[in-house]
């Protein structure tokens, strides 16, 4: 087997070290040690985004937030989901994961950072999310491992009761908050309950290196 080669390093605003690496077709970003995204494993940030965007309907003038980039396949999957009139926010903390995304990462979900409906937030998805007030119609999240980050301690108030509160704030009547998670157990429907929305979990299988393994997407809709 190749060995893997380390393309590019990089450091998170909060000092964690990243990699970008390959071996062959795949690309690999690591986060402390810990891998955060495979180019072999598409197929549940792909699902992310239709269940969320399947759950809103060709909804007119969508506006729809994204949170993070990785490797832009949730992008491209609600790009290919959305109307021609959506507009498709995706926050992403990592400067360096834009720049992967424009240079040697562009081609892996077909460039989906230039359809002209692609906004770039570059910063933390918690804080777009604080400033959006009845704005968006779905938020897609997947910016660690669901509701046990691992990644990031700082993202674990996205998952937190006031984190979902502040969601339901920002999402418009009938929004969707669809969230990625490693693990379909749990009592994450329950805890989007609380926040205000009627919860459901939607298991996932990977079609890649880890074949067969269920991941979830949980899904809020925002009730009143
Ligand atoms: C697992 S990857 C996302 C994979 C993505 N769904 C895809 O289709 O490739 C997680 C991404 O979220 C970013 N991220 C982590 N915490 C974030 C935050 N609080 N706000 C915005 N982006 C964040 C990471 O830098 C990384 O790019």
């Amino acid at each position: 087997m190749r060995p893997w080669e380390t393309l590019a390093e990089a450091s998170a605003p909060d000092g964690q070290p990243l990699l970008l690496r390959r071996r062959g077709h795949e690309y690999l970003i690591v986060a402390g040690g810990y891998d955060l995204m495979s180019s072999r494993d598409d197929t549940t940030a792909r699902a992310l985004a239709t269940v969320g965007c399947g759950a809103l309907g060709r909804r007119s003038g969508a506006h729809v937030l994204i949170g993070g980039l990785g490797m832009g396949y949730s992008l491209a999957a609600a790009c290919a989901e959305l109307p021609s009139d959506a507009v498709i926010e995706v926050a992403e903390l990592v400067p360096a994961v834009i720049e992967w995304n424009q240079g040697p990462l562009a081609e892996l979900a077909g460039r989906p950072l230039d359809d002209p409906r692609v906004r770039i937030y570059r910063g933390d998805v918690a804080q777009r999310i604080e400033e959006a007030k009845d704005e968006l119609d779905a938020i897609l999240l997947d910016v660690d491992n669901g509701p046990e980050p691992l990644a990031h301690d700082h993202n674990a108030r996205l998952y937190g009761v006031q984190g979902l509160r502040a969601a339901h704030r920002a999402l418009r009547r009938g929004g969707v908050h669809a969230v990625w998670s490693y693990s379909d157990e749990g009592d994450f429907a329950k805890v989007l309950g609380r926040a205000g929305f009627a919860g459901s979990v939607h298991p996932v299988s990977n079609r890649g290196r880890d074949r067969g393994r269920t991941h979830a997407i949980w899904l809020g809709l925002r009730k009143g």
